[in-house]
């Protein structure tokens, strides 16, 4: 995820664009650019790092014109630096993306056959080139984007500009947001609505697959073929951090409905559900290599963790390699039966956690592969590990970690395939029927997603319990564990998470009728299992609330039954906490906590 803005209009642009970025540092802040059109030329200005770095560069060599573009850069493609930010140039063309376009490699590799060099690994350069290409070849600028347009794949809000045209921007969009603000003889682009609330509160939005050419005087909406659509502007009311958060209350709450993207994100570009295939890019191995790998350790810590002991079932079931879970904090330790022919996997949203970290140099003792499920690109963990496979949730800025898990889980499970087809323990058809139902996970996440208003009703139910109980089963009771640790980290209350079969040696001495007990029971193999301890529940008078696909079969005595949709096996897991991360975040609301920085908490632990 990243910010882009645009300027044009009739006053100095490049202080407009740096006040509009520093409203969108929250999408991304590894680094950050600005071209200006100046005196007839293009001044591009570009820097490593937090936007201030970006400030400093422009005290120091200030660029004056009334019509520019800016970016904050969230690497996904190529690592931050200066090279990599945006905008990226190519002859009189430059251009800043927020998005992933999927088919860069192809079009890169056709490109540097046509002679064309690049100066950054991005995926944006390509399409900044192949605009250029089409004005050298005499294509006016707008029929240039539109021609692009038609060679590329993914998902992109662009804002181009051309130095031989120097009154318009061009705008495109698919699947990524992107604003357009009016003002008094200025117009405004924007990622999001609080990079233009200084400005104007006159917005209209950009959908998908339209194209638009903005001027100081106003702007044109183009459809798909080209044809004009009438724009209606909206007024916006809201004050500047409501908007920051994108009209949601609290950062916790965007990101749990930002899920069903960050998880398309994770995914899109890395599989071929033609081929049943997976493509795991981010692993430097041969398939000699990953054939060898006779055992899979995962190490995390936290939220993570919970991931990881998920990612055994992934592991152990489809792609039937050995897989052993530890916290980081333990594994580093202790003396772990590592080999030439182990795998560690380290997971962590932001890759920064000592302890998750600290197991790297303990598996690079002893000769194993090192890869990494992580967020933030080049973060420590990244950059020492040999492969990294990043879920491109976007910041998580929020301390309680929802995305970042559920693209955490999606990496997984992409893993856990893409090593099965290696392996042969999946085969074609097999791998087709897993990546169908994951591109229809989203729009499970969305269904899931409806269930919040029973969710923020139960809250107020439940919101004065002293202690709760989640049970769940197989590859379900980490997710259990999660929900627990979710509704303990924001809302204060004790809350237990444990595998529904082993309540009985123990959990269940804690049963009476003031302790609510949320139950997952999918329709699974474990489904008559997990009915059976819901009657013991029941029967010591604990409060059932109960979440299933299968809702007709549970008695009246549940004290809630509460509907998911149905999905795969594998994918139940994500669907499944959706529900759990809106009722902890209900209940610390209806609490009064503080929801995004809860008390004694950190977002990330760089200390042991
Ligand atoms: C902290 C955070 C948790 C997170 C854990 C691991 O404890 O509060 O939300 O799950 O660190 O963080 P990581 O960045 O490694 O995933």
């Amino acid at each position: 995820m990243c910010g882009i803005v645009g300027y044009v209009g009739g006053r100095e642009a490049a202080p407009i664009i740096l006040a509009s970025l520093k409203k969108l540092e929250y999408r991304g802040y590894d680094s950050a650019g600005i071209a200006v059109l100046s005196h007839g030329k293009l001044a591009v200005c570009r820097s490593e790092g937090k936007l201030e770095n970006l400030e400093l560069a422009l005290r120091q060599k200030p660029i004056s014109g009334t019509i520019g573009i800016g970016h904050t850069r969230w690497a996904t493609h190529g690592r931050p630096s200066e090279l990599n930010a945006h905008p990226h140039r190519a002859g009189e063309v430059v251009v800043v993306h927020n998005g992933i376009i999927e088919n860069y490699l192809d079009l890169k590799e056709e490109l540097l056959g046509r002679g064309v060099k690049f100066d950054s690994e991005t995926d944006t350069e390509v399409v900044a080139h192949l605009v250029n290409e089409k004005i050298n070849k005499g294509a006016e600028f707008l029929a240039a984007v539109q021609k692009t347009l038609k060679e590329i794949d993914g998902s992109y809000a662009l804002v181009f500009l051309n130095q031989s045209d120097p009154k318009r921007l061009i705008l495109a969009k698919n699947s990524t947001p992107i604003v357009i603000g009016c003002g008094d003889g200025e117009t405004f682009v924007a990622s999001d609505i609080p990079a233009l609330l200084d400005y104007t509160r006159k917005v209209t939005f950009l959908e998908d697959g339209e194209v638009a050419e903005v001027r100081a005087d106003g702007f044109r909406v183009l459809d798909r073929k080209g044809k004009a659509v009438q724009r209606s502007f909206k007024e916006i009311a809201w004050d500047a951090v409501a908007a920051q958060k994108g009209g949601y209350r609290h950062f916790m709450l965007k990101e749990i409905h930002e899920q069903p993207r960050a998880i398309t994100d994770t995914f899109r570009g890395r599989i071929s559900p033609k081929n049943g295939d997976v493509l795991l890019d981010g692993l430097p191995f041969g398939p000699a290599e990953l054939r060898e790998i006779d055992k899979i350790h995962l190490v995390a810590c936290g939220t993570a963790w919970h991931a990881a002991l998920v990612g055994k079932f992934m592991l152990e079931e489809i792609a039937q390699i050995p897989a052993e879970v530890d916290y980081g904090s333990e594994f580093r330790y202790r003396f772990p039966l590592l080999g030439s022919r182990s795998l560690l996997l380290l997971i962590s949203q932001s890759g920064e956690t000592a302890d998750t970290l600290a197991g790297v140099n303990l598996a690079r003792s002893k000769g194993s592969r090192i890869v990494s499920i992580c967020n933030v690109v080049d973060s420590s963990l990244a950059r020492k590990s040999d492969g990294v496979l990043y879920t491109h949730a976007g910041p998580e800025i929020s301390v309680a970690s929802t995305k970042a898990f559920t693209t955490q889980l999606t990496a997984l499970f992409l893993l856990a395939v893409g090593l099965g087809r290696l392996r042969g323990s999946v085969n074609v058809s097999e791998g087709r029927r897993f990546l169908r139902e994951l591109i229809h996970l989203p729009k499970k996440i969305e269904e899931a997603l409806k269930l919040e208003n029973d969710f923020d009703q139960l809250a107020r139910e439940l919101k004065g319990a002293a202690n709760f109980l989640y049970l769940g089963r197989g590859l379900n009771y980490p997710i259990a564990q999660e929900g627990a640790l979710k509704l303990k980290e924001i809302s204060y209350i004790h809350a237990e998470g444990y595998p529904a079969g082993e309540m009985k040696h123990g959990p269940i001495a804690l049963i009476d009728e003031t302790m609510p007990v949320l139950v997952l029971v999918p329709k699974d193999r474990y489904f008559q299992k997990t009915m059976g301890n819901l009657k013991e529940v029941e029967s010591r008078g604990g409060k059932t609330i109960v979440l299933t696909d299968e809702p007709g079969t549970f008695a009246a005595s549940a004290f809630r039954v509460l509907t998911v949709p149905k999905t795969s096996h594998y994918l139940m897991p994500i669907v499944l906490t959706i529900p759990l991360q809106l009722f902890a975040y209900y209940v610390a609301v209806h609490r009064g906590t503080d929801v995004d920085q809860p008390r004694n908490l950190a977002k990330s632990v760089t200390v042991e």
